[in-house]
């Protein structure tokens, strides 16, 4: 079904993800395509299917279509959102588990950073949630509030719904932006809830988890961010198609229009008994669509560069719902991560840094040694004599400096696998010995 080395064990799915072979079949004819009519390619043929799969990100995340783009990757929507919004000086607040990424652009901005530790192993998400209550309360002047919905190292999903409800009870104004880099594909996402709830940015891939091409995201605002904002969410890459949409073009005409029949309409709407929001609305709605369109519009051409992983978007999802939709994949996989943790946690008399509800497909074992060095040569020689990877790293447990092995599951392993990983991780440790 993918595309990996035969012979080839992967517990390290959550990094980079893996195309699916039929997905990755698409973007092949896309490529011929575009070479074939270069000229069709980038002026019309990948507006059009840009388009569709814009469309089908928007369904799977129940948003409308107009307040999706689509990024390269996390890194990129994020970065666009933190630039655009944050000035040197302004309070952020994040968690301590928060990826780098966000941390280094943070540093770079200038800005102070609010730390809220999150205490592994964690035992429920009720200390989360009061640490971040206690938190936002005693930083009431935070200017953007960064979640993560499935966070990476240690890996946990995040109550973003809670957190949200709470930040903007404490600061109506506080920008709530949430990194889904993991969520699609293993959360059910629901932007008009998140929207309801205040959040305002949302971005997630679709390499990971939906099995695109890499290079495939998407970034979602809430409408009023967008409308408000828009100036601040400009791409980091300004094409030469310019961010002046020609609905913008039309605009002003049809602005002049309005302004001329102005006049008449206040004199309309001065009638006794005429029903007022008939009017107000068509030109309300005249102003939120420019800027709404504004923003595809900056978005869908970021200069000469490949855009058939957007344009597979469509094979990936059609491929997810072949093998039953992305609940059903969950599903086998979250079984299989937790049944594969146990394997490992037993043989190697560790345990596990989150309870079972807080997984996704991915989670975190504390290595039976704190030797970091010789945890490397394991993770070197599985690599070499076995052809296996999986990730370790160092992280403070419980106060202390563990070794922690972050292992994902996924539609190309068995139970079996996890047996393996255990056992020879073990033989390993012994041999470094
Ligand atoms: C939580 C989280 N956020 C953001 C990213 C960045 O994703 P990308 O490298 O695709 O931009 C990652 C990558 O693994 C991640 O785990």
């Amino acid at each position: 079904m993918f595309d990996l080395a035969k012979g080839f064990t992967n517990f390290n799915h959550g990094s980079f993800g893996a195309v699916a072979k039929k997905v990755k079949a698409r973007q092949n004819e896309l490529h011929l395509l575009a070479e074939a009519r270069p000229d069709r390619w980038f002026r019309e043929t990948i507006y059009t299917l840009s388009k569709e799969s814009r469309t089908r990100v928007a369904s799977m995340i129940e948003a409308s279509v107009d307040d999706v783009v689509l990024v390269e990757n996390a890194s990129t929507a994020i970065n666009a959102i933190l630039r655009g919004r944050l000035q040197k000086g302004d309070k952020v607040l994040r968690f301590s588990n928060t990826y780098n990424m966000c941390i280094e652009t943070f540093k770079w901005l200038g800005v102070e950073q609010v730390v809220v530790d999150i205490n592994f192993p964690v035992v429920d998400d009720k200390t989360l949630i009061d640490d971040f209550s206690k938190a936002m309360e005693a930083n009431p002047d935070i200017k953007l509030c960064l979640f993560c919905h499935i966070a990476s190292f240690p890996t946990i999903i995040e109550p973003v719904e809670a957190f949200t409800a709470i930040a903007k009870s404490v600061n109506k104004d506080c920008i709530v932006l949430i990194d889904g880099a993991h969520a699609p594909g293993q959360l059910n996402l629901n932007m008009e809830e998140l929207s309801d709830l205040g959040v305002d940015y949302y971005t997630g891939n679709l390499h990971k988890w939906c099995y695109t091409p890499k290079g495939c995201a998407f970034m979602w605002t809430a409408d009023r961010s967008g409308n408000k904002d828009y100036e601040g969410l400009a791409p980091t890459v300004i094409s030469s198609t310019g961010m002046t949409s020609y609905a913008d073009r039309f605009a002003y005409v049809i602005l002049l229009y309005y302004c001329s029949s102005f006049l008449f309409l206040l004199f309309v709407m001065s009638l006794p008994r005429f029903p007022r929001r008939l009017t107000i609305i068509p030109i309300t709605q005249l102003i939120i669509n420019r800027h709404k369109t504004r923003t595809c519009y900056a978005y869908r051409y970021t200069g000469t560069r490949d855009y058939t992983a957007f344009c597979a978007i469509p094979a990936a999802l059609d491929f997810c719902n072949e093998l039953g939709g992305h609940s059903t994949i969950f599903k086998r996989n979250h079984d299989l991560i937790i049944a594969g943790a146990k394997i490992c946690v037993e043989r190697w008399g560790t345990f596990m840094l989150c309870p079972e509800a807080s997984y996704g497909v991915m989670a975190d074992i504390v290595l039976p040694s704190n030797d970091y060095e010789k945890v490397l040569k394991v993770v070197k020689r599985l690599e070499d004599d076995d052809d296996t990877y999986f990730l370790a790293k160092e992280y403070t447990v419980g106060g202390e400096t563990r070794i922690i092995s972050r292992i994902s599951a996924n539609l190309y392993l068995e139970l079996s696998d996890f047996t393996t990983l255990a056992e020879k991780v073990l033989q390993y440790l012994e041999d470094a010995a």
